[in-house]
């Protein structure tokens, strides 16, 4: 029989296996109920339980490799509803996903994604765009929804706001964030087979975000998000707080940094620390014509690609770059923007995958300043 995934008696659906490390960075492997998960990893976002105009068969192929997706609590509870995930046979069953998956607890969608949602102490109130009718998410729904759903790692609800606030609001969200963990844990009725991640909050206030980090670890949860980032903020801001957090964060347990999606933020997230990524960005940069490339972005529609006849990255092994050129990417923008679009999500979702997968072997290899201080100069040649 396989060895037990034990993560100690507190999180007995979870094992973190450190292989390597260098500095803060770590190369893992995150042992969880449908799949064993090489870390650092990109993770993509599948909103309505389906990675935008992607099949899981092109994820799993060796040149992607995702290794967990996203779904998110608020769509699913919308439609179908957590109960018709469940009766499917849980998400993995009704997405045809093998692998793990996470999702996120409905409230940072709920508060980017609608204007008119107000959040108390009860939870967080809104109006549904399915039929209008006045909805109140709460920590305990939210949990009850995602164990419906079935995912291997869950997140607690938390109170988000805008990274750049600033005032009381900011300090308040800290506390609520604080107070909803506990109603998280004690709703939580699979605690054996799937993982309750907790969410840091405090905006960008080095306080605030200790007293977070500090509150969250004592409740000793099985992993830990860093939320409230990459809302406009600057990066070396950013950065720090990160880095902040990873210094307070149990080093044995998985960090999460939530919404993190650019090439280069995903490198100094993993430099200091972070194990786990997820964004929309590759994808929501695809529909808009653009490439992730190693010297920056490939804009597919500037009429310089009319004729060229490169792949969209030389060298890269994805089904894109392997099968189609610039040039015809560039022809298909007006014609046919979704198949368009298709295609250059998934060159971008692989050029993250890849990313990671090379940051990792790096870590292991002993070689990884090279692979930042060579990734950053193909990013920013002219400061060499
Ligand atoms: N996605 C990106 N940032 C956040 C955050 O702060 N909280 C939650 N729940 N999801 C996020
Ligand atoms: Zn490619």
């Amino acid at each position: 029989p396989p060895p037990p995934c034990y993560g100690g008696p507190s999180s007995p659906a979870l094992r973190l296996e450190i292989h390597a490390t260098w500095n803060k960075a770590r190369a893992s492997t995150l042992h969880l109920p449908h799949h064993s998960a090489l870390t650092p990893m990109f993770m993509p976002v599948g909103t309505q339980a389906a990675i935008k105009g992607l099949h899981p068969d092109q994820l799993l192929h060796p040149t992607v490799d995702a290794q967990l997706v996203l779904a998110n609590t608020y769509h699913l509870a919308l439609r179908p509803g957590g109960d018709v995930v469940r009766d499917m046979g849980g998400v993995h069953r009704f997405m045809n996903w093998p692998r793990a998956i996470l999702t996120d607890s409905g409230g940072f969608q709920m508060v980017s994604l609608l204007k008119f949602s107000t959040v108390t102490e009860q939870g967080v109130h809104f109006q549904s765009p399915v039929d209008g009718t006045e909805m109140l998410l709460t920590p305990e729904k939210s949990i009850h929804i995602q164990n419906h759903i079935g995912a291997d790692v869950i997140m607690a609800l938390d109170d988000v706001v805008p990274s750049t606030t600033v005032g009381p609001r900011v300090e308040d969200a800290c506390h609520r964030t604080l107070r909803w963990i506990r109603r998280c844990i004690n709703a939580h009725a699979r605690p054996t087979d799937q993982n309750l991640f907790g969410i840091v909050q405090g905006g960008l206030d080095h306080r605030l975000r200790e007293l977070c980090c500090k509150g969250l670890v004592e409740t000793d949860l099985p992993g830990y998000a860093i939320g409230g980032l990459s809302g406009g903020e600057e990066k070396d801001v950013f950065w720090k707080v990160v880095d902040q957090c990873t210094d307070i964060l149990p080093p044995r347990k998985p960090r999460y940094c939530m919404g993190v999606g650019y090439p280069e933020d995903l490198v100094v997230c993993v430099a200091l620390g972070a194990d786990m990524f997820d964004c929309v960005y590759p994808a929501r940069t695809a529909r808009f014509g653009t490439a992730l490339v190693p010297s920056g972005l490939l804009k597919i529609r500037h009429a310089s690609m009319a004729t060229d006849c490169r792949p969209v990255q030389v060298g890269c092994q994805c089904h894109t770059c392997r099968n189609y050129s610039r040039s015809y990417l560039h022809f298909l923008a007006p014609v046919d923007a979704s198949v368009g679009a298709q295609l250059l999500t998934l060159h971008n979702i692989a050029y993250l995958t890849t990313l990671m997968k090379r940051a990792r072997q790096a870590i292991i290899d002993g070689t990884f300043e090279q692979f930042v201080q060579n990734f950053m100069l193909d990013l920013y040649p002219d400061k060499a």
